[in-house]
């Protein structure tokens, strides 16, 4: 029934979304559909949405209402909606009252069965709404009935690097958070099907692998809802035993991984990373707050103190390496003295970057129950200056690559500086450089010769070893 339609997928959220609409179309590309070039000329639009913070729902809310007019001149046209945010109880039903041109409205755990869906949401004529915690019965049948299922499937953009999800869900309750509720109770995908999917990509020439799961450092951990049968023999039975085994796959030069939770990262994690050469020297770790007082009401389970150790440890044990993290301003109760500690603290740790948010309350959290004392104006203020402190640091930390070589996995040309290569370090940053007969998954080795907050510039040498000329050092 899919045969020759095309599909259009916009996606809101995290890495983890975008790899589920990775997954959604390469089910789709299997039952015969193609990609569509723009929203207006697809036969089935599917929107992946996010719930984590208020905008993401906005923007969701005005996209569809943009698209009622093409609905209604277009009859043939099957419009769902799945994610996290049709995964919060009673949004379905709102949804599918608001927007009545909705056809199909599906759940983070049945992506499996998009295909069956669909074709129920094109010959039904009430829309299709399916929200079960029940995961689809899965096609292939070692993992039948698991959610993680299919990955492999997944169509990328990209032939030279890939997401793969290892596991899903957070148990977890961080009392500001929504994703337990909606992405469910962590369950992870076996090593040996995780492996299976990693050598067939390095086997495709895939050379950078960023491994994802809402909490990485419990890889492995709920056995009874981690399903297959072949965890046992391939020995892994945590993370750093997943990292371990994933460096040894030859081809995969670069393995990133996200994210992790400082309660649970352990000395064997820290070691896994220092010891696999192809586990890229960068890791991502949100702090939250600086306060202990507010990481407490946040139940997050550690303290400044704690986490400051943990970055000592991670830094001495690997020199050089690129600290990222997430941070909340805003978070009900939240002082002036609780915002300076988290000032404080992203002074003294020294992010290479972060990414920062304003506390949006979201419906069943603990601390949506709270009120929020702060005055909008003095929130803005307090997010501004965090975003300034921490904007100074980019700065300065990319300022001390220049001069500096990098290999840079070259990601094709640049789409802001015409006439350049763009690529990343194997930190994490970006650089746009000059070069000559560079692929997309080349290696290039750049000499770096200017600095900008979000980026850094540079020169593959010629063979003389003059780098060309210098790039100016600009905001
Ligand atoms: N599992 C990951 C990421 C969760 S969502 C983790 O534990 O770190 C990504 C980020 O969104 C979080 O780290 C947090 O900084 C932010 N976030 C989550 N809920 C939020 C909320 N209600 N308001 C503002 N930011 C939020
Ligand atoms: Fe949310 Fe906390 Fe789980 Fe991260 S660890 S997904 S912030 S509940
Ligand atoms: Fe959003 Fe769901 Fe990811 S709520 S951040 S898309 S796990």
């Amino acid at each position: 029934m899919l045969k020759g339609k095309k599909y259009f997928i916009k996606t809101y959220g995290c890495q983890m979304n975008e790899n589920d609409s990775e997954k959604i179309a390469g089910l789709l590309k299997e039952a015969g559909g193609i990609v569509a070039g723009n929203i207006d000329d697809a036969d089935m639009i599917i929107f992946n949405t996010c719930c984590v913070r208020e905008n993401a729902e906005l923007k969701l809310d005005g996209h569809l209402g943009r698209i009622k007019a093409l609905a209604t001149g277009k009859p043939g046209l099957t419009i769902a909606v799945g994610g996290c945010l049709v995964q919060q109880p009673g949004a379905a039903e709102r949804l599918l009252q608001k927007h009545r041109h909705i056809d199909l409205v599906f759940g983070t755990y049945r992506i499996n069965g998009i295909v069956q869906l669909i074709e129920k949401a094109m010959s039904d004529k009430a829309a299709v709404c399916d929200v079960s915690e029940q995961p689809y019965p899965s096609f292939d049948k070692e993992l039948a009935g698991s959610t993680l299922a299919g990955f492999d499937k997944s169509l990328r953009k990209e032939r030279f690097k890939a997401w793969v999800t290892i596991m899903q869900g957070c148990d977890n309750c961080c009392s500001y958070c929504i994703v337990p509720y909606v992405r469910g109770r962590e369950r992870s995908r076996t090593p040996g099907d995780i492996l299976r999917q990693l050598r067939s990509l390095a086997a495709e020439g895939c050379r950078e692998i960023t491994l994802l799961g809402q909490n990485v450092n419990s890889y492995g951990k709920n056995p009874e809802i981690t399903f297959g049968e072949d965890q046992p023999d391939a020995g892994i039975r945590n993370f750093a035993d997943l990292l371990r085994a994933a460096g040894k796959i030859s081809g995969i030069s670069r393995i990133r991984f996200m994210t992790s939770h400082p309660k649970d990262l352990s000395r064997d994690l820290i070691s896994a990373i220092k010891d696999t050469p192809a586990v890229c020297r960068h890791l991502h770790l949100p702090v939250q707050s600086g306060s202990n007082r507010i990481l407490g009401e946040m139940n997050r389970k550690y303290t400044r103190e704690h986490y400051m150790e943990l970055v000592s440890e991670i830094r001495r044990t690997i020199p050089g390496i690129a600290l990222t993290t997430d941070i909340i301003t805003g978070y009900p109760g939240e002082t002036d003295e609780d915002f300076e500690q988290t000032l404080d603290l992203v002074r003294k740790v020294r992010f290479d970057s972060a990414y920062t948010f304003i506390y949006s309350p979201r419906k069943g959290t603990p601390a949506a129950e709270k009120p929020q004392l702060a005055e909008k104006d003095a929130l803005k203020k307090r997010f501004a200056a965090l975003k300034e402190l921490q904007d100074k640091i980019s700065r300065e930390i990319n300022d001390s690559y220049k001069g500096t070589m990098q290999s840079v996995l070259v990601e094709g040309p640049s789409s802001t500086d015409p006439g350049k290569f763009t690529g990343r370090t194997e930190t994490g940053k970006t650089v746009n450089f000059k070069g000559k007969d560079l692929r997309a998954g080349d290696f290039a080795d750049v000499k770096i010769t200017g600095t900008l907050t979000w980026h850094l510039e540079g020169s593959v040498p010629d063979d003389a070893g003059q780098a060309g000329e210098a790039g100016d050092v600009r905001t």
